[in-house]
């Protein structure tokens, strides 16, 4: 499985010949300018919830590839009602694809279009790959439920955003990486926009102080696992 970092909370993912891509942001973040959205590919795209900072680059990529969504219903029919196709889910859902077993879970978050409208319930996704398991926590807060996680899946590596006031920042990000019992992390949602700005020197060094591992990649890198 390899997962590159596209910026933001936007990752590609290559895992079982298939190609996917989490939750686009691409064309409105000048940090990912050397990103050119024509040349990705995706045969899936996974939608945490329907914030513009996670939908924008969507529409264009999936009419583009012919990919197929993978969100709430809500979102799903959003994508169908622009004729593009879909995979519906919701909370604690699990279904079976082509390039492994996606569980939907749940996000401490909200999720309106940038236009107002009802985006359903925002979520995570639990993806079970090639031997390989990997959280996408999307926008949340710590959250109790993530206990839930490991009692399931033992993961490889969590996805977590660490950029504070709008999601978790670090501390509570350590302390989601024990609830979920993984001390690999990948950070995201951080540096994109003044809210959200971190020190990377001390975030690693907090999360190295607890034994922990976190990742923060340039835009454009990727892990292999
Ligand atoms: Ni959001
Ligand atoms: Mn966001």
């Amino acid at each position: 499985m390899k997962i590159t970092f596209l910026g933001h909370a936007s990752l590609a993912i290559h895992v079982q010949g298939i190609d996917i891509l989490v939750d686009p942001f691409i064309t409105g973040n000048s940090k990912a300018s050397n990103i050119n959205i024509e040349a990705l590919k995706a045969d899936y795209i996974l939608v945490t919830h329907a914030h513009q900072d996670h939908i924008l680059d969507v529409e264009a990529i999936a009419k583009h590839n012919g990919s197929k969504i993978i969100s709430n219903y809500e979102i799903v029919t959003h994508y169908n009602n622009l004729g593009i196709e879909g995979h519906p889910m919701n909370h604690g859902g699990q279904w079976d694809f082509d390039f492994g077993t996606v569980k939907y879970v749940n996000a401490i978050h909200t999720s309106s279009f940038p236009d107002g409208s009802y985006g359903g319930q925002p979520g995570g996704f639990v993806i079970e790959g090639e031997h390989k398991n990997i959280y996408i926590a999307g926008d949340t807060a710590l959250t109790f439920d993530m206990k839930l996680i490991p009692m399931q899946t033992k993961l490889d590596l969590a996805i977590l955003p660490i950029g504070d006031n709008f999601t978790m920042g670090i501390e509570d990000a350590i302390i989601a990486s024990d609830f979920i019992e993984c001390d690999k992390i990948l950070g995201y949602h951080y540096d994109t926009f003044g809210y959200i700005e971190i020190d990377h020197d001390a975030a690693k060094r907090k999360f190295f102080e607890k034994g922990k591992d976190l990742m923060l990649l340039d835009i454009g890198a990727f892990i292999e696992l």
